[in-house]
């Protein structure tokens, strides 16, 4: 299983998908991104551009460097492209029937000892690698988000998992520059089971009208001294994955502090994901990130 790991895929390219894209890029290796449509491959394409000229505009990195990051990675939109590829991390939405899909697609297309990775913020990876063929090859391999900024990467072992494999996504974590912590499969791993607790109180505290939502956010920005406020977090995180966070974690465990609070399940019936729908507990401009109200 120690496969030198060169060629890296990455299913999904959403938020998620196009920071961690972003991570291997520029850490030296070749990446093969893979989304469902071309048009969903361009927008990957967008969101990776984006974010190198933002730092090139900054002065963080050279024009030149940029365009070698970019030369390393080739977008796709079939998962045939990845048949190359030493390791491969799925990043699509947290469906287990979509994962359980393109596992099985995956199953059949790359080397035998070839790992395959998920970045699921919540599902159970005990159950995706129990649906592949070579559950033992099957790991998790979870960023923060945004994940070229964020440190951590939480690396998710089943019974399945052989100490070989997670010993070399620990490496490989530490090749990318961040931080890997192992953890068991179990409901919110490490990381989102002490902030999903967290982020529900802070909306059940914001629900009881008692405190505008500014200054709920200065209290979690500046009094407890987080880098930004819980619902300003909420909103960049997405109020979906909270929810999906929330479900698994009350599910598993009945801690009320985990139950979804009614003003988060509403706010996602109705759309108001946060940053990537435009509102959320702030509204934002189109084009990017700044907060309009
Ligand atoms: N992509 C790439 N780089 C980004 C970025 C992005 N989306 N957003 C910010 N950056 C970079 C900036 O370019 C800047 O880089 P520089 O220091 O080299 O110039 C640096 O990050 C700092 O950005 P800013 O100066 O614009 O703003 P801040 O200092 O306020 O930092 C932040 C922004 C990094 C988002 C910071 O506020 C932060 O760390 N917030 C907390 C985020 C957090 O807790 N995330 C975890 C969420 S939980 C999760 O993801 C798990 C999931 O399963 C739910």
């Amino acid at each position: 299983m120690a496969r030198d790991i060169k060629i890296v895929g990455v299913v999904g390219l959403g938020t998620m998908g196009a920071g961690i894209v972003e991570v291997f890029a520029k850490a030296g290796l070749q990446v093969v991104a893979v989304d469902g449509t071309p048009e969903l491959a361009d927008r990957g394409r967008g969101f990776l551009t984006r974010s190198l000229d933002r730092a090139v505009s900054r002065g963080k990195l050279e024009a030149a460097t940029r365009d070698e990051i970019v030369g390393r990675v080739t977008f796709a939109d079939q998962l045939t492209r990845l048949s190359g590829a030493d390791l491969v991390i799925e990043a699509v939405p947290e469906r287990m029937e979509i994962k359980n899909d393109i596992f099985a697609t995956l199953d059949g297309i790359i080397a035998e000892d070839a790992i395959l990775a998920s970045n699921t913020s919540s599902l159970s990876l005990t159950e995706i690698a129990a649906h592949t063929r070579h559950p033992s090859r099957v790991i998790g391999m979870h960023f923060f988000n945004p994940a070229p900024v964020l440190a951590l990467v939480e690396v998710i072992t089943t019974l399945f998992t052989d100490d070989e494999l997670s010993g070399a996504i620990r490496s490989l974590a530490e090749r990318l520059g961040k931080q890997p912590v192992v953890v068991s499969d179990r409901a919110g791993f490490v990381a989102n089971a002490l902030l999903i607790t967290y982020l529900a109180r802070a909306i059940r505290t914001y629900e009881t009208g008692h405190v505008s939502r500014e200054d709920l956010d200065n209290a979690g920005k500046l009094g407890i001294g987080l880098p930004m406020g819980p619902l300003t977090l909420c909103d960049l995180i997405g109020l979906d994955v909270i929810k999906e966070v929330c479900d698994v974690l009350y599910n598993a465990t009945h801690d009320p502090a985990a139950a979804p609070p009614a003003l988060l399940t509403q706010m996602v019936i109705a759309g108001r994901l946060g940053r990537k729908t435009g509102r959320g507990f702030y509204t934002y401009e189109k084009s990017g990130s700044g907060v309009v109200t």
